[in-house]
């Protein structure tokens, strides 16, 4: 059986009980079917932070995964690339089951891990370095993508004189030096003060929609989720289960300080109106 029989099985799988019918295992970038997760807890009994997710990440949508602290968004980007395999159901990439870390994967952490003793440019082609690609190929596109970032002029500086910002963008090239099909943030700008913050967010915005891919973005702050996302997954208190999924259905570009006005709002408040009934729950 090749891959594309394995997928058409697959999503007739899926399909037979009515569930993610309306996506075609094949069209989808990554399928969770009821995934449950349990860490053990220092006396090894079970830690359920994962429950029941249910999930379609479509191909080069801009999906937001939105939920208070420990509430299991880390976990959840970790159960999707194979970094954890989950307890219980079945994750799927482009239809074959996933055994093992994914290769097309490009991760950006909320610190950047830079390495103190290597150059800006020498950073971001780190990865190139390490799966032994040809790096004089890829010092120009390096480059490239440090100009899109306004890292222009700090190529050949050390991380230690760039600002917090700044460093993480150095995170953002370095996982997108080897153009990865996928992208998974997980709290990228939690660290930033406010006003870099925004600015990051209408950067990546910017960033996203001139090359589109497909986007995984944790965050716990609201109005970044909803100026990223096409989609929001909005996840409950532990154990993490997906509490619904919102489209928002805003125009794009947002990042070009078009005004998203009211409507922007109103996604803002009634998502807040949903974190907080888990508080009174
Ligand atoms: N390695 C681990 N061992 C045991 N428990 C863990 C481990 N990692 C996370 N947890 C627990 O699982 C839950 C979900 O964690 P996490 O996915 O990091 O949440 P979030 O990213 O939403 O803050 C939390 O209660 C956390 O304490
Ligand atoms: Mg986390």
């Amino acid at each position: 059986m090749n891959g594309n029989d394995a997928a058409r099985v697959e999503s007739a799988a899926w399909r037979a009980d009515g569930r993610g019918a309306s996506v075609d295992a094949r069209e989808a970038v990554l399928h969770l079917r009821d995934v449950a997760l349990a860490y053990e807890d220092v006396k090894g009994e079970p830690v359920l932070a994962l429950k029941g997710v249910d999930l379609t990440v479509r191909d080069n949508e801009f999906l937001v995964v939105l939920g208070p602290s420990g509430c299991g968004k880390s976990t959840l980007l970790k159960v999707m690339v194979g970094l954890l395999r989950p307890s219980e159901g079945r994750v799927l990439h482009r239809g074959a089951e996933v055994r093992d870390t994914l290769q097309d994967v490009g991760m950006v952490y909320q610190n950047p891990l830079l390495l103190p003793w290597r150059s800006v440019l020498d950073n971001v082609l780190l990865p190139v370095e390490i799966l032994r690609w040809d790096r004089r190929q890829y010092e120009p596109i390096a480059r490239r993508i440090l100009d899109t970032v306004g890292l222009t002029g700090f190529v050949d500086k050390m991380p230690r004189q760039l600002s917090g910002g700044m460093q993480q963008r150095v995170g953002i090239c370095r996982a997108l030096i080897t153009d990865p099909s996928l992208l998974l943030m997980d709290e990228p700008f939690a660290a930033l003060d406010a006003l870099t913050r925004d600015e990051m967010a209408r950067e990546l915005a910017h960033l996203w929609e001139r090359r589109k891919k497909t986007v995984v973005f944790v965050t716990h702050s609201i109005p970044e989720a909803v100026l990223l996302a096409d989609r929001i997954l909005v996840m409950s208190p532990r154990p993490g289960r997906i509490d619904r999924v919102i489209d928002i259905d805003l125009p794009r570009p947002r990042a070009n300080g078009r005004k998203l006005g009211a409507a922007f709002e109103d996604y803002v408040d009634s998502i807040r109106d949903i974190i907080f009934s888990f508080k009174d729950a």
